[in-house]
């Protein structure tokens, strides 16, 4: 196939890949999900209280103080591990800002002190946590601070499509309601390990990566690591500063019956 034809294939993919998107986008618009309640203004902080039981559709405001995550819970490590599976299907619901925090917790929230070190729920080769996680909702981008539990927004616009798109058109991207891109700085870790650095940023994404997979299962939500897109397109799309390269795409939502 010469460049020209291979170009216009490319183009007629994404255009049917948007419209096919943009059906389905409009369906959950008009179906059970609510819009955006819009409260807070743009420069507010929002309490915990108020906040919790919000689905992730009404969040809005520069920054969001999560909830408190909650360190017990109904399933059991056994069981989150035997039933973890990578799903692709999410039901047209929004889940709450809780449980959105508690997913965020499990990849990077800070569980302990070293030191004077602050220690994650994700190990990390030398504690030096190169890696951030972006939150990519219908309402816009927010990038996770773990140093207090909070997000802040980085996009009011509703990205997904363009990060479908991205993401060699996954048509499951756009259509789940949270997607959590984990992205790596690997000078944080290349400071002290030099090249192997990168390595263990590398191994360390897949230990946050898993961390979330089984919160999700605990929590009754279901998603999939995502590694197939295109670096450069993602980190435009979002925004991104440019030491943060992205490593995965986690898709996150309730199981379809
Ligand atoms: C690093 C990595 C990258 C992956 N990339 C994708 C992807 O781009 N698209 C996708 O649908 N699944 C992706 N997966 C999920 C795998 O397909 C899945 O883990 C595998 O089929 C095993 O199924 P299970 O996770 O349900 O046990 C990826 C998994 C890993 C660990």
């Amino acid at each position: 196939m010469g460049n020209s034809s291979k170009r216009l294939k490319a183009k007629l993919t994404r255009r049917r890949f948007i419209a096919r998107i943009a059906a389905g986008l409009a369906t959950i618009q008009a179906g059970s999900l609510l819009p955006s309640f819009g409260f807070g203004s743009s420069k507010s902080v929002i309490g915990q209280q108020a906040l919790s039981d919000r689905k992730i559709n009404e969040i809005s405001g520069e920054k969001i103080i999560l909830p408190r995550p909650e360190i017990s819970g109904e399933v059991s490590i056994e069981q989150a591990l035997s039933h973890r599976r990578s799903r692709r299907k999410y039901a047209q619901e929004y889940f709450t800002v809780r449980e959105l925090g508690q997913l965020l917790w499990a990849g990077q929230g800070i569980t302990g002190e070293d030191q004077g070190i602050k220690l994650r729920a994700a190990p990390s080769a030398g504690a030096l946590y190169p890696m951030d996680i972006y939150v990519v909702l219908p309402v816009g981008v927010y990038s996770y601070i773990v140093s207090n539990h909070s997000l802040e927004r980085i996009s009011s616009k509703d990205k997904r499509i363009q990060l479908g798109i991205a993401a060699l058109a996954q048509e499951f991207i756009p259509a789940a309601p949270v997607n959590l891109v984990i992205t790596v700085e690997y000078e944080r870790s290349m400071i002290k390990y030099e090249q192997r650095g990168v390595r263990y940023s590398i191994i360390e994404a897949g230990n946050i990566s898993q961390n979330i997979y089984l919160q999700a299962e605990s929590l009754g939500l279901v998603t999939v690591a995502v590694g197939a897109f295109y670096d450069d397109q993602v980190q435009k799309v979002l925004d991104l500063p440019k030491r943060h390269r992205p490593l995965l795409i986690m898709p996150v939502g309730y199981p379809l019956p």
